[in-house]
């Protein structure tokens, strides 16, 4: 191994397995697909896809995954069962590169009130479902969970274990956000000093935010030897989220002096982040490092005439590393279809379908007429909805909304939808609300007669100005089964971008309520 194999941090992104555990985040298969896409032009190394025995959806989509992204490993989550390993095995036939993570807890509290298992029962189960994982997929990662809240001579002995019986990545997860970065970055010595056989496998580690250290434990660990790290875009997972991939390939690529680094394309960050936003709707705070809209924003006179001066004296990034062109000239409306096309292709849009880009220059030109200078934000978000919208309009297409409203008379809504599994079903109807957003979205409601409540509500300009596109993100919750959908849009109409948000979530709903009575006995099992 060469001294800059040694420094290498492999980023393990998993982003479609713990991020989709974010209340809300579900996504079908076509959107993990797109999102698979694009952290593979991240260049991230390992791709986890999901969780196979969880649910049919997951399966296919991990399989898909497995089937159509090249560079990446893709990896496939399994707890420590015969049927979870044969079945994230089955799911990643298809892929070139492949690994299987299976997990089991070591933890007293996990072990004798979840499992109800004994530590001696753990160490052997362990151990041979490394070995049935091993011999059905060459690399194999073994999570002992709750790594941090574990017996430490127990954490051992387990580990050489599962290193013996095949595993080639130990992961030590912070399962419940609890540990400090001094105390962690101790463990991760102490595992290298104290397994004998450790040097045959990468450690990897997996910190969950619950503290708010998630970034600075991962960080703390690679210190001590870890070589990788699992993360997510926007920190999103679990309760309070994962470490952020951006974070840590950030302070990597900033802190030079560190001595380590990854091979992640930085330039695609920001389109990274603002795909996974739309598509799970859950929104970045302004204030999130590196990809909140204010990260690179400098509001102070004192910081805004050192920024003149030389902008080294408050950036410590260059924005253009994580794909924030700033120095390009806006689009009007007299540009051509080239001139978008090839500035799309520079934010990270490539092989845009033709008809897709005719509708995204359409609309570009409809929005170029009306603000005359369009920034790259309202390319990212006219793009992005593009895509969005070609997979959620699957169910129900919105053919037309009308709205009237004001200080005087009802707020009243009328709607007309097709539904595209009968296209010659055209669905009509008028619906009175506490106001227009209400009117609308109880008008859709009935049409396509789902059964949710609306729980949240949110809208921001992409720009600044009051000719900037609004951007709406709707969250729905299924009455029945609790289970929360999100949809996304962006329109100069605010009314317009709410009905096709609240109906992009609607047909996420009905996408998910058709699978469930196709596969009626399909059960949903959660890591
Ligand atoms: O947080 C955790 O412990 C996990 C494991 C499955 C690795 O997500
Ligand atoms: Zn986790």
């Amino acid at each position: 191994m060469t001294s800059s194999d040694q420094n290498r941090v492999y980023i393990f992104d998993t982003t479609l397995r713990d991020g989709e555990q974010s209340p809300g985040a579900t996504m079908n298969a076509q959107e993990k697909l797109q999102i698979a896409k694009q952290l593979a032009l991240l260049n991230v190394d390992v791709i986890e896809a999901g969780f196979p025995v969880s649910s049919k959806g997951d399966f296919d989509a991990v399989y898909q995954i497995a089937a159509e992204i090249q560079g990446p490993t893709i990896c496939a989550l399994a707890r420590a069962l015969d049927k979870d390993i044969i079945t994230a095995a089955e799911a990643l036939k298809p892929a070139s590169k492949k690994r299987l993570h299976t997990f089991i807890a070591t933890s007293s509290i996990h072990m004798e009130y979840k499992l109800k298992m004994k530590p001696d029962d753990v160490l052997k189960r362990a151990s041979e479902m490394v070995k049935l994982a091993k011999s059905l997929v060459h690399e194999v990662e073994f999570s002992p969970e709750d790594a941090c809240r574990s017996e430490k001579s127990f954490l051992y002995e387990i580990i050489e274990a599962a290193i013996k019986a095949g595993a080639t990545s130990i992961n030590i997860p912070d399962t419940v956000g609890y540990t400090t970065p001094a105390e962690f970055g101790q463990l991760i010595a102490d595992i290298k000093k104290n397994v004998p056989n450790i040097d045959q496998a990468i450690i990897s580690v997996h910190c969950h935010n619950d503290l708010g250290l998630a970034t600075a434990n991962s960080l703390s660990a690679l210190l001590n030897g870890a070589r990788q790290v699992e993360c997510t875009i926007n920190g999103i997972g679990e309760r309070a989220g994962n470490a952020s991939l951006e974070e840590l390939v950030m302070i990597l690529k900033t802190r030079r002096d560190l001595n380590l680094f990854t091979n992640v394309n930085s330039q695609h960050i920001i389109r990274t982040s603002k795909l996974v936003s739309n598509i799970t709707g859950l929104f970045v705070q302004p204030n999130k490092a590196i990809v909140g809209a204010n990260a690179f924003a400098h509001e102070s006179g004192i910081h805004q005439d050192g920024m003149l001066k030389n902008n080294k004296t408050y950036e410590i990034m260059n924005p253009e590393d994580i794909g924030l062109l700033s120095t390009q000239i806006p689009l009007g409306p007299r540009s051509g279809k080239h001139a978008l096309k090839s500035r799309l292709e520079q934010l990270g849009f490539n092989n845009i379908p033709v008809a897709d880009l005719e509708e995204i220059y359409e609309r570009f030109i409809r929005l170029a007429d009306k603000k005359k200078r369009v920034d790259d934000r309202d390319l990212v978000s006219l793009a992005t909805d593009k895509s969005l919208e070609s997979d959620s309009a699957t169910m129900f297409e919105l053919l037309h909304v009308q709205v009237t409203c004001g200080s005087s008379g009802l707020p009243t809504a009328s709607v007309m939808l097709r539904d595209q599994r009968d296209r010659t079903n055209i669905l009509r109807g008028a619906e009175l609300g506490t106001g227009p957003v209400d009117a609308v979205c109880k008008c859709i409601r009935k049409l396509t007669k789902a059964d949710c409540t609306l729980i949240e509500f949110s809208i921001k300009s992409v720009t600044e100005g009051i000719d900037s596109l609004g951007e709406v993100i709707i969250r729905i919750q299924d009455n029945q089964s609790s289970a929360i959908y999100s949809g996304h849009c962006a329109n100069t109409d605010i009314l317009l971008a709410s009905a096709q948000a609240y109906l992009n979530a609607v047909n996420r709903y009905t996408e998910k309520r058709e699978t469930v009575k196709i596969n009626p006995q399909q059960s949903e099992v959660n890591v």
